[in-house]
């Protein structure tokens, strides 16, 4: 279907490709793997027509091509799920997947608003979301957004899907009705190309593997014939040992109880303790209510009901600021219109927070600036092509880097983390694990949210599952099994729930 060789790309002075080689066979799906910034999505938007080319070729079916825009990509039956979402959050749900290619009565112009609203309706129930198509984007959470991304692709009958980390927002409910469609269109001779840090999917779905290292072609493998071991060796160029680093925090005493906390139509009855030095985890399906729960303990979201406790003391938390001054710290799972100042270069965003640090009798000291930016480039491996570069040019899992490097100097008393490592690669991974860790032995109490099980259970102390806004159970770390936790987010009994 694709073949594309020597292919090479500067941006400016920075060569973010070398002679790379990438083939896609028909039905096939194909993995795209490397770090964070090896050039997978460049080499996937010139493959789209969204980037040109410096040189090599790019061949569909055999045949040459010269794609100058999307458009054309898309003429050719290739369709792209991009990283970064790009939902327009003031049109509809039906108007986004419609985008650039309206149906309209004739040629009167006139659109067909309620049969692409009925259309929409129908690809979204088949991606298992039930929402009403003529509501507004915005209504959506990021996890929903990238639902409509993909119905978006799948709804223009594509003969290649190219997938930047499709699933990097959904929990495990909606990668299994995602792999699903995926299968079938693969059995009417559908191909894809898979991006994702997520090894386990990888080797659920996807046939065969390319590696991309620092812009060069490392290699391709079949994946019945590899292992995690060789793939992560192939990625990093080096041994990365286990995967979780081991942690040896002492739990101190109580810094945050909750009891019967409730929101309507979010949770209701929330109650859990967190301790000084722990980890712990809220896991769920999406919609569980683990994000609502957390945004009205750093004030963004009202509470109905409940109290709150802080180091023993009852206290009300109703803004980030009071948050904030008693002490916690918040990293969002969305980073685009949250966490980063996409216009700010890196190494302002990075100062942003962190203002003790570099400033000196109220002054910006710029030599400072300079060195907490070098510290944190070096300590999370941030690539970029220097601290002017725009935080909106790096790639999709440096950017989350950056927003962890934000917090990192604010050094608070609860730490609350949402979805950290989102689209991060193995070897930042292990980094990102390190300086969580490195908190708790400092005594941090960590709230941890992740969709990512293994995550869940390698790091967490304890994991407090949520079903529908309820609690349904709080494991201790050896009664963790990734089994025991989708039992209880899947609203499961029998299995004794521990009661608080
Ligand atoms: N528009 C741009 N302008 C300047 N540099 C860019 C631009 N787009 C990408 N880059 C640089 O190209 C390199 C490769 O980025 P790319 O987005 O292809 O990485 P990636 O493999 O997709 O990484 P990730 O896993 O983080 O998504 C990075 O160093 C990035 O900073
Ligand atoms: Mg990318």
């Amino acid at each position: 279907m694709i073949k594309m060789t020597g292919i090479s790309k500067s941006f400016s002075s920075n060569q973010v490709l070398k002679n790379v080689q990438f083939s896609l066979g028909k039905g096939e799906i194909h993995a795209l793997m490397g770090e964070n910034g090896a050039g997978k999505s460049t080499l996937m938007k010139i493959m789209a027509g969204i980037y040109s080319r410096d040189s090599g070729t790019v061949e569909v079916k055999g045949e040459p091509v010269e794609f100058t825009s999307p458009k054309q990509a898309e003429e050719a039956g290739i369709s792209v799920i991009h990283q970064e979402l790009n939902i327009l959050p003031y049109l509809s749900i039906a108007e986004n997947l419609f985008l650039g290619r309206e149906e309209t009565f004739g040629r009167t112009g006139i659109l067909k608003t309620k049969e692409m609203e009925k259309k929409t309706q129908k690809i979204l129930a088949d991606l298992g979301l039930d929402i009403d198509p003529a509501s507004p984007a915005s209504t959506l959470s990021v996890g929903k957004q990238q639902i409509v991304e993909i119905a978006k692709a799948l709804s223009v009958d594509a003969e290649v899907i190219i997938m930047d980390e499709p699933t990097a927002a959904l929990t495990d409910r909606e990668i299994d009705t995602l792999f699903a469609t995926i299968r079938q269109l693969q059995k009417q001779g559908v191909s894809f190309i898979y991006i994702s840090h997520r090894m386990e999917e990888i080797f659920s779905l996807c046939d065969r593997i390319t590696i991309l290292r620092d812009g060069e072609y490392v290699g391709e493998r079949k994946i019945s014939e590899t292992s995690f071991e060789e793939i992560v060796q192939m990625m990093v160029g080096r041994e990365l040992g286990e995967r979780f680093p081991e942690r040896k925090s002492a739990i101190g005493e109580v810094k945050l109880a909750v009891k019967g906390l409730s929101r309507k139509d979010c949770f209701e009855n929330v109650s859990f303790e967190l301790r000084k030095g722990e980890i712990l985890s809220i896991a769920g399906l999406m919609g569980a209510g683990r994000t609502e729960v957390v945004q009205s303990l750093f004030g963004y979201k009202k509470l109905d009901g409940g109290t709150i406790e802080f180091d023993g003391l009852p206290i009300k938390i109703d803004s980030p600021k009071k948050a904030k001054e008693i002490g916690i710290g918040y990293v969002t799972e969305d980073r685009k219109s949250e966490g980063l100042i996409v216009d700010f270069t890196v190494e302002e965003n990075v100062s942003m927070t962190n203002f003790s640090a570099i400033s000196k009798n109220g002054l910006i000291s710029k030599k400072k600036e300079r060195t907490l930016y070098d510290d944190m480039v070096k300590r999370l491996g941030i690539r970029t092509s220097g601290p002017e570069q725009s935080a909106k040019s790096l790639s999709g899992g440096n950017q989350q880097k950056v927003v962890i490097a934000k917090w990192l100097g604010i050094e608070p008393e609860l730490l609350i983390l949402d979805e950290p490592t989102r689209g991060v690669d193995v070897g930042a991974k292990k980094e990102i694990y390190s300086i969580i860790n490195e908190l708790a032995e400092r005594g941090v109490a960590i709230l941890m949210i992740s969709s990512e099980l293994p995550e869940v259970i390698g790091m967490a102390d304890r994991v407090l599952v949520m079903h529908e806004g309820k609690v349904t159970a709080d494991l201790p770390k050896n009664e963790m099994t990734q089994e025991r936790i989708m039992h209880f987010a899947t609203g499961g009994g029998n299995i004794a729930v521990k009661e608080k």
